[in-house]
């Protein structure tokens, strides 16, 4: 066991989204539906589907050995990988003990959690107390997301919102006052059945909803979600600042979970901070579930738009229904 640490930051990051390209055009052929309705509403123009024969944990251990590289560290450094997940490849093997395998990380332990699209946030919060309390030095977070296999294509309500993609994250010790400053996590289960994607089980009230035949596909009360959605990204952000006594203000981005443009305008009004302070990939990617914050963050870094000394917001809902937040000094 390591000895205690005083700061726990994300050492590197790393994606890789499918090549196929689904347009609002595409979607127009498939159901009854319009590119302008499409982008009025959500915000999305296009979004990626993995290909048929390949399972997302194949893009996943790609986006984890770009974490890796940008990190500078190899998979036998690693002691423990979380892969946050709502559509695993198989219930088990747990897509991170095969993510394990595929990159060669031999020493580390290997778990999948759910936590819908705020997996990768809550994810950061379990790697950080592994880390703090000298359990574990490195940490690789991959959140792999394949929800075109859950997407009922008959759907119009459903099937034009989401896409696949993965995103990962090395997180390890950094100097005292920087990386994770905050955390907050949460979740409201009395609120579940706003979104569900029945598996092993399911009721009549699951087979009474569904449009196609299909029964393990996504069902949404969209009005009830985005109202939960733009309430908890303001509530989860203040209080992870307030926490540290941060100031909106002093916030150089913003990284919000990609589910809808409405809901990121409404949550930007409510924290009062103007759009250029706010990351927005939705019209590319449309909505990846727990790969959309590591998505977005890898693509900020990349592109600049974070600085060292960056003060960082990351804020996500999802299904749960939760959400989670996270201050981060870069
Ligand atoms: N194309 C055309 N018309 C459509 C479509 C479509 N794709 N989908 C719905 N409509 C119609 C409806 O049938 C309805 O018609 P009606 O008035 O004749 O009954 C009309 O458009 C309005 O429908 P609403 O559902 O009221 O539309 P709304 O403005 O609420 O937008 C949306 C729907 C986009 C789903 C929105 O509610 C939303 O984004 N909610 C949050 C969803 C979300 O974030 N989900 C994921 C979070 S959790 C996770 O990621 C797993």
């Amino acid at each position: 066991m390591e000895s205690k640490v005083e700061a726990v930051g994300i050492l590197g990051t790393g994606r890789c989204m499918p090549e196929k390209i689904l347009t609002n055009n595409d979607l127009e052929k498939m159901v009854d539906t319009s590119d302008e309705w499409i982008t009025k509403r959500t915000g999305i123009s296009e979004r990626r589907i993995i290909d048929e024969k390949t399972p997302s944990r194949e893009l996943g251990i790609i986006a984890a050995q770009k974490a890796l590289q940008n990190a500078g560290l190899s998979a036998e450094d690693l002691d423990l990988i979380i892969v946050t997940t709502a559509t695993p490849d198989y219930l088990t093997p747990s897509t991170s003990c095969m993510i394990q395998n595929g990159i060669n990380a031999k020493k580390a332990a290997a778990f999948d959690m759910n936590a819908a699209c705020s997996g990768f946030i809550y994810g950061l919060t379990v790697a950080q107390q592994f880390i703090m309390n000298g359990t574990y030095k490195y940490i690789l977070i991959v959140s792999c997301e394949q929800m075109s296999r859950v997407t009922d294509w008959k759907d119009r309500a459903t099937c034009v919102l989401f896409g696949d993609g993965t995103g990962a994250a090395v997180l390890g010790p950094v100097e005292k006052g920087n990386g994770i400053i905050a955390t907050n996590i949460g979740a409201d289960g009395s609120v579940g059945r706003s979104i569900t994607i029945p598996c092993c089980y399911s009721n009549d009230e699951d087979r009474e909803k569904r449009v196609n035949d299909k029964i393990n596909v996504i069902n949404m009360d969209g009005s009830e979600v985005f109202k939960f959605a733009v309430k908890v990204m303001d509530s989860a952000t203040r209080k992870v600042l307030d926490y540290a006594g941060v100031s909106i203000d002093d916030v150089a981005l913003i990284i919000p979970h990609q589910a809808n443009i409405r809901i990121i305008d409404g949550a930007a009004k409510r924290l009062d901070v103007s759009k250029d302070k706010i990351f927005v990939n939705v019209d590319r990617f449309g909505n990846i579930s727990s790969a959309s914050v590591p998505v977005a963050l890898d693509e900020a870094v990349e592109s600049g738009r974070i600085k060292k000394g960056d003060y960082v917001v990351l804020t996500g809902f999802g299904g749960g229904l939760t959400w989670a937040s996270a201050l981060i000094k870069w």
